[in-house]
């Protein structure tokens, strides 16, 4: 939440760190604004998307810049609350991604000091500190002010001294350096900066970078200068444009055929467990994730099980943390147990913090992620990476479904590696994994019947989805993405619990969508089906290729491709992006940035 960049070099830098800016969008757009150097610092801030502030610029010739795009969390979006802050006289620029917990206290004492704060944020402690503090050495000003704040925090700050200098620090949030010819970046995260480097730096917690044209400084809290790690990263397609689509959620959902095919790769290689450390019996398991990747979570459980018959639990991130401590076989550590953490952005502040209290219990723990280099790849024990390419929309949908695919090659690497599949089955289940992308391929090039089924849910003011057994978690995520970009009221359920509560609140003018797959439980769900049609709710059914009934006591229907009930989350998951995108476009909301919502979510 909240996106940095910064860059010193020498090309006029507004145009750099803007453009990076734009794509730094996804992590909050309540305001953004930029600070430069041009013989002193100027600042520009707007409340709204960076275009507001972009419209509001004229030409610099500042070869130094530090940009902010906010995500509100003290003080509400507006100008005044926009970064970058500054001290009084204007001579310290600062932005900040994160929160200081004793904010409060320090604002009182500078108060009291004499100081007039200008607005609600947090974040405006810092230039007056770093001011208070500076004699004339940044990196000492800012080393000063972290023995004052408590919190989570990417800082980063400019001083009209010195138009070729950028200190910046984190705590818990992100921080990359791009290292260029005779300049160099800051940025929250490598796809920003891609386009001009790919040669990285990541600092630790609290090591203070100062970051000049020509040299990267990374010191410890006593000043000493510390060696550091370059890493090259891959270079991604270009994702800046839409490609002719409408949204980036559209391109997206298009996208992936290619996410999953890109993926399989990575996923399928040559003992990928021994490459984890998963070389002992694996006595349980806990997937933890929060939001659609928990989702994926919940479909990895039916799948794990299924082939492993390893017991998964799956739990909140918010909630993993705080429950009692993970159990091995029989409740003692007698085998150590396995934390799978699933995050796209590889830095949700409450699966970070979920890794953290699954390694003190003595956990091995192994994440799934699709942003290498990420926080959360850094501090487990293994990680796969899904090849997803970076994902701007704030709903989640192709990173969704890699994270499925790398739970499915999982379940079938480890139910090999423990026997209970043998090397036949073992290519079976990869051969048809390896047919995924295929299949969702045919649910996009039917995407018009999609949209048809629209004009059944704009005047909805709630809509039911369920599902049962490995589809029990897509009726949740159809929800979620409803929900998420309709603003319209949905709830996933799991059918055969309906009749437990929520059957009161079905109407004639409540859609129930409910996805009926040939497994065992179909008959069951068309029972459920026929519970719902009895109290007049329309019911829009996705089934299998082929389902004579379904169509004939549903009031709309769509059709699947032919696949194993096993592997139907994958086609469902697209056709419940389509309907919420379709649905959410034809109410004109803002699909790809919803009201209130980040991509990358840093605060517990
Ligand atoms: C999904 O559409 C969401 N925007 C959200 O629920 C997201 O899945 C959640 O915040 C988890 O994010 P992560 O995968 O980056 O950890």
């Amino acid at each position: 939440m909240c996106g940095i960049v910064g860059y010193t070099g020498g090309q006029p830098a507004q145009e750099i760190v803007l453009e990076s800016l734009k794509k730094l969008e996804y992590r909050g757009y309540d305001s953004s604004g930029i600070a430069m150097h041009e013989g002193k610092l100027v600042i520009c801030k707007k409340e709204g998307p960076i275009a507001n502030m972009e419209a509001e610029l004229t030409e610099s010739k500042s070869t130094l810049a530090i940009a902010h795009t906010r995500w509100a969390t003290h003080g509400a979006p507006s100008d005044v609350n926009a970064h970058p802050h500054s001290d009084e006289e204007i001579s310290i620029a600062v932005v900040h991604n994160g929160t200081i917990d004793n904010y409060l206290e320090i604002r009182e004492s500078l108060e009291a000091e004499g100081h007039n704060f200008r607005s609600d944020s947090d974040s405006e402690i810092l230039p007056l500190l770093i001011s208070k503090y500076y004699s004339g050495n940044l990196v000492e000003a800012v080393n000063k002010t972290l023995d004052v704040i408590r919190g989570i925090f990417t800082i980063a700050a400019i001083h009209k001294d010195n138009p070729d200098e950028i200190v910046a620090v984190r705590n818990e949030t992100p921080l990359v350096i791009g290292l260029g010819n005779s300049e160099n970046f800051i940025s929250s995260d490598i796809y920003a900066i891609l386009k001009y480097t790919q040669e990285m730096i990541y600092p630790e917690d609290y090591q203070i970078v100062r970051v000049t044209s020509d040299k990267v400084e990374v010191l410890d809290r006593d000043l000493n200068l510390l060696d550091y790690n370059v890493e090259t990263v891959e270079k991604y397609t270009e994702v800046a444009e839409k490609g002719g689509f409408e949204h980036y959620m559209l391109k997206e959902i298009f996208e992936q055929p290619k996410a999953l095919q890109d993926s399989l790769t990575e996923l399928l290689v040559e003992s990928p467990l021994e490459r984890l450390g998963l070389n002992w019996k694996i006595g349980s398991m806990s997937i933890v994730a929060c939001g659609t990747s928990y989702h994926a979570g919940l479909v990895g459980k039916y799948v794990i099980e299924q082939l492993t018959a390893i017991p998964v639990s799956v739990s909140y991130s918010s909630e993993f943390r705080y429950a009692a401590p993970v159990q091995g076989v029989g409740g003692l550590l007698s085998s150590r147990p396995l934390v799978i953490l699933i995050s796209q952005s590889g830095e949700t502040a409450d699966t970070l913090a979920a890794a953290r209290a699954a390694k003190q219990q003595g956990c091995h723990t192994i994440a799934i992620c699709n942003v290498p280099g990420s926080r959360i790849t850094r501090e487990v024990d293994g990680v796969i990476i899904t090849k997803s390419g970076q994902e701007i929309g704030v709903a989640a949908t192709k990173t969704f479904m890699t994270q499925m695919q790398a739970l499915y090659a999982l379940a079938v690497n480890l139910a090999f590696n423990s026997g209970s599949l043998d090397h036949p089955q073992t290519k079976l289940w990869e051969s048809e994994i390896r047919k995924i992308p295929s299949k969702v391929s045919q649910v996009l090039n039917n995407c018009e019947s999609i949209r048809d089924l629209v004009p059944h849910f704009v005047k909805a003011k709630s809509v039911f989805f369920i599902g049962r057994n490995i589809n029990y978690p897509l009726a949740l995520e159809g929800a979620l993405k409803l929900k998420e970009i309709s603003y319209i009221h949905a709830e996933g359920y799991p059918a055969g619990e309906l009749k437990h509560g929520p059957l009161a609140l079905l109407s004639k003018d409540t859609p129930v969508v409910a996805i009926a797959v040939q497994d065992h439980t179909y008959s069951k769900l068309i029972s459920n089906i026929e519970e719902i049609s009895a109290r007049k709710a329309p019911v829009i059914t996705v089934a299998q290729k082929g389902d004579q009934l379904v169509p004939k006591i549903s009031d709309h229907f769509f059709e699947l491709p032919d696949i194993d009930p096993v592997l139907s989350p994958f086609p469902v998951a697209v056709f419940l992006q389509l309907l919420s995108y379709y649905i959410a476009h034809e109410l004109g909301t803002e699909i790809d940035k919803p009201r209130n919502l980040a991509k990358s979510v840093t605060v517990e």
